[in-house]
């Protein structure tokens, strides 16, 4: 099974984490985000894989290059300039099959991909949206099914909530599977969404719906980002990840004084230097940060040229660049 997989995105709301490291390939846990994302496509029959990239791509295959033996063949489609959701599908339309998964490059889930693909079969259909079951709608769009599953329509949260359909609320999760007549269709070299150009109008024309079970994030804000991280480590999710219920993770090659407090919940990577009285809580700390003395690390994500000074209080607080050179997921203490 192919999969395109959309990386091209300038990463904003994790700035400056993302200045130079795309937000597909942070560190996340032990290894590069993306080798998370590969992970779950192959366990589910993707051995074919297109990267739909934009933003730094030599960076990206800079941070793969030492998983390449781990991971499914990648082909790299680069944009010039990016063309949105459904503009980078149309770019990457030479290489791809009639059947294919797409799905934004900045997922973690353990979502049941087979699923999504044997109800899209089933159905006949043209394009098949998996999609996540919320408690509050929030910010997402509401996805409308039929008895068939058949999409009906899609409807932006109202604003008095008294209008709000009956629940089960479906949002869009970013995972798909499509017919590649639907691409060919788009007009080439333009900026489209396919959320919001191409999906709308599908509605009513071969396009379902499926409710999938199990966990389900983006990891493109700050909050979400440490969410996953604690998810990982305390085995919400199954990776490969030994489960640590302190959140705790400390890699080898980093310098942490006995008098410091580290954890609950912490990432130490590589390289990092916390000294003496420094308390660090709630907080992932990327290869080559430094902590110094009486100062305190809170619900903050930092990168590696952060430096915390002596008894400097950091709350909720992105300070800091992504390192290209990262863990390689096996030294950790
Ligand atoms: P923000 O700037 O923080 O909104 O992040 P983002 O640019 O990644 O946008 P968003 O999270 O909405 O994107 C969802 C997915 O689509 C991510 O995996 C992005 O990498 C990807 N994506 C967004 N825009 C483009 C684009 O123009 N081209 C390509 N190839 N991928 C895109």
């Amino acid at each position: 099974m192919q999969a395109l997989v959309l990386v091209g995105g300038r990463g904003t709301r994790l700035l400056p984490l993302t200045e130079t490291v795309p937000k597909p390939v942070l560190p996340l846990v032990d290894r590069p985000f993306l080798v998370f994302f590969l992970e779950w496509l192959g366990d589910h029959g993707v051995d074919d894989v297109v990267l739909a990239c934009g933003f730094r791509p030599e960076v990206m295959q800079e941070v793969l290059a030492d998983w390449a033996g781990d991971l499914p063949s990648l082909t790299w489609v680069v944009e010039d300039e990016p063309l949105g959701t459904a503009g980078a599908m149309r770019h990457a339309l030479g290489h791809l099959e009639d059947e294919f998964l797409a799905l934004n490059g900045d997922l973690l889930s353990d979502f049941d991909l087979g699923e999504l693909i044997r109800f899209h079969r089933e159905k006949g259909a043209r394009a098949t949206l998996g999609l996540k079951e919320v408690d509050d709608p929030g910010p997402y769009g509401l996805v409308e099914l039929g008895p068939a599953g058949e999409v009906l329509g899609f409807s932006e949260k109202p604003e008095d909530p008294s209008a709000l359909p009956p629940p089960p609320w479906l949002v869009n999760a970013g995972t798909y599977v499509l017919d590649r007549s639907i691409i060919e269709e788009l007009p080439p070299g333009e900026a489209l969404s396919i959320e919001r150009d191409v999906f709308p109008r599908l509605a009513g024309d071969g396009m379902y719906g499926l409710g999938l079970e199990g966990y389900w994030m983006d990891i493109g804000t700050p909050e979400r980002y440490l969410q996953a991280t604690w998810d990982v480590l305390e085995g919400r999710l199954e990776t490969s990840v030994p489960v640590r219920t302190d959140g705790v993770l400390v890699h080898d090659g980093s310098e942490v004084s006995p008098t410091a407090t580290v954890g609950p919940r912490v990432v130490v990577g590589e390289g990092c230097t916390v000294v003496e009285g420094a308390d660090v809580r709630g907080s992932v700390l990327l290869s080559g940060a430094v902590i110094g003395p009486k100062a305190s690390v809170v619900d903050s994500i930092l990168g590696g040229d952060a430096v915390v000074s002596d008894g400097e209080l950091v709350e909720g607080e992105v300070r800091g660049q992504a390192p290209v050179v990262q863990n390689r997921g096996r030294d950790a203490r």
